[in-house]
């Protein structure tokens, strides 16, 4: 089971700055994250949150089920040592998506605390930095079987 994790503000996907995120709503986007997973023999939980500790909380509690982790960290990328401790603690094999491309837009969002943890980081493509982050994480299970 892989978790899909959403951190802060993408539960407002959709009427959040369409500009820069797209018209997509959350559950639009993990509706095709279901059908990707179904394609690749993979099952996925899914959570967003607000909140930091729930977050890692949500890790936490699923991580003797969970195989790998698919997260968009949000803002939380640019700055949650504790995220990021929790991701290594666990020790699942973890890829960073963003819809927007990071690297071009403001330059504290250049940074990424977590990058250097994660298989990869994918940004810039929308609802497929999530579909291709699903890919890449099935790519590694089937390679470590
Ligand atoms: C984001 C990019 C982050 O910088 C921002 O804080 C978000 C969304 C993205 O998906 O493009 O909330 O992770």
């Amino acid at each position: 089971m892989i978790l899909v994790i959403h951190g802060p503000n993408l539960n407002l996907l959709g009427e959040r700055e369409p500009q820069i995120y797209g018209t997509l709503t959350l559950s639009k986007i993990d509706e095709m994250i279901d059908t990707k997973a179904e394609r690749l023999k993979l099952q996925v939980k899914h959570f967003q949150s607000n909140h930091e500790g729930d977050i890692i909380d949500f890790i936490h509690e699923n991580r003797h089920d969970a195989k790998g982790i698919l997260i968009n960290p949000a803002a939380l990328t640019h700055y949650s040592y504790a995220l990021r401790d929790a991701i290594s603690a666990v020790a699942l094999p973890c890829v960073e998506v963003h819809l927007s491309d990071i690297q071009e837009r403001e330059p504290f969002r250049k940074r990424s605390v977590l990058k250097e943890i994660c298989l990869d980081q994918i940004s810039g493509e929308g609802v497929n930095s999530y579909l291709k982050g699903l890919e890449l994480l099935a790519g590694h299970l089937g390679d470590a079987d």
